[in-house]
């Protein structure tokens, strides 16, 4: 057996055209002599033909695309017989999120929005059949001409009967630390939160031209999500409308708890962004400081508790006399 190459016959398709090349996969544009049209076939490089993991994982990979069916999802189609591993699927002839964005850099906060709306219908979709995408990014929207947003590559996908994250979709997931979540930074797997949280960061970089976290690696970018805050949208986008710099920020809250708790509560407010409260810079600051400590919404009352016991203490120790040598503890916020 040897790599897959234009001109050649694969089962019922005829090779046309290389369209990419990714790190496992490459993808061809090819004619279906069954249905008479073009399609768009996956190939796994030759070294994965013998991967039983890998083998395992496209096969989920194409099950669940086959499960899926949604104007904004990639169609995937089955082939009469497969004499190796491939998986076939409607053609997008044309182009990707990111090189929109390389082109234009920054889009119009009413085209992005009409985008993430796209994105985010096929999300819900997607969540009803329990499906979380996980590798949202714009390499992976795709538009066809007339400018519908189709997604594709479910290859770290998980569906609700899904074992453990494999090494495989890890070493995926820590190759692109840009649109993934904070908890997939911790190794959880992740839920509709965390789409959510992806799709919050692509909406940034479509207003923003830059991406809310930035570092000079992998490495410092993910320590930026854990650790420090998104940089301002209003420093990239000055006149950005505050209750549409809310909405990006909430998507993109560190914790899930957070965020847009579905993807229908954020298509609703894709939809009606003015709905959307604006924010006090204070509390979203308190947000992202936050680490593993006491949540803010039990916050204050904690604080307060603190406080009135750091009283009492006080009031007892000076009812004592003489003071004995005593160090005073002062509540201090975590
Ligand atoms: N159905 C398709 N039609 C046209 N181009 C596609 C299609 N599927 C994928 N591509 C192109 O191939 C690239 C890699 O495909 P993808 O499924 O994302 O592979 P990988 O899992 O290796 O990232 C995409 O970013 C896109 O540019
Ligand atoms: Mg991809």
């Amino acid at each position: 057996m040897r790599e897959v190459a234009v001109g050649d016959k694969l089962d019922q398709y005829e090779v046309r055209e290389l369209l990419a090349r990714s790190g496992m996969a490459s993808i061809f544009k090819a004619f279906d002599t069954a249905s008479g049209e073009m399609v768009a076939l996956k190939v796994p490089y030759l070294q994965f033909e013998s991967d039983v993991v890998f083998f395992e994982r496209f096969q989920r990979e194409e099950e669940i695309g086959q499960r899926l069916e949604h104007p904004n999802v990639i169609k995937f189609l089955k082939p009469r017989h497969k004499s190796r591993m491939y998986a076939a699927m409607e053609l997008v002839e044309g182009k990707s999120l990111r090189s929109v964005l390389q082109q234009e850099r920054v889009l119009p906060p009413q085209r992005a929005l009409a985008i993430a709306q796209q994105v985010c219908e096929a999300l819900v979709h997607m969540h009803e059949r329990g499906v979380v995408h996980r590798d949202l990014k714009p390499e992976n929207l795709l538009f066809t001409p007339a400018g519908q947003v189709k997604i594709v590559d479910f290859g770290i996908a998980l569906d609700k009967s899904a074992r453990r994250l494999t090494w495989l979709g890890l070493s995926r997931t820590l190759g692109t630390p840009d649109y993934i979540a904070p908890e997939q930074i911790g190794g959880r797997r992740g839920d509709a939160r965390t789409d959510v949280y992806a799709l919050g960061t692509i909406l940034y970089e479509m207003l923003a031209g830059n991406l809310p976290f930035s570092g000079p690696n992998a490495l410092a970018i993910m320590r930026a999500k854990t650790d420090g805050e998104p940089r301002p949208l209003p420093y990239f986008l000055p006149e950005v409308d505050p209750h549409l710099e809310a909405l990006v920020l909430k998507a993109i809250e560190r914790s899930p708890r957070d965020r847009q708790q579905t993807a229908a509560e954020l298509l609703q407010d894709l939809k009606n962004p003015a709905a959307v409260p604006p924010r006090d810079p204070l509390t979203f600051a308190a947000g992202h400081r936050r680490r593993n400590g006491i949540p803010r919404r039990l916050g204050a009352p904690v604080l307060l508790l603190a406080s009135l016991a750091g009283l009492s203490a006080l009031v007892w120790l000076s009812a004592r006399q003489p003071a004995p040598q005593v160090q005073l503890a002062v509540p201090r916020e975590r």
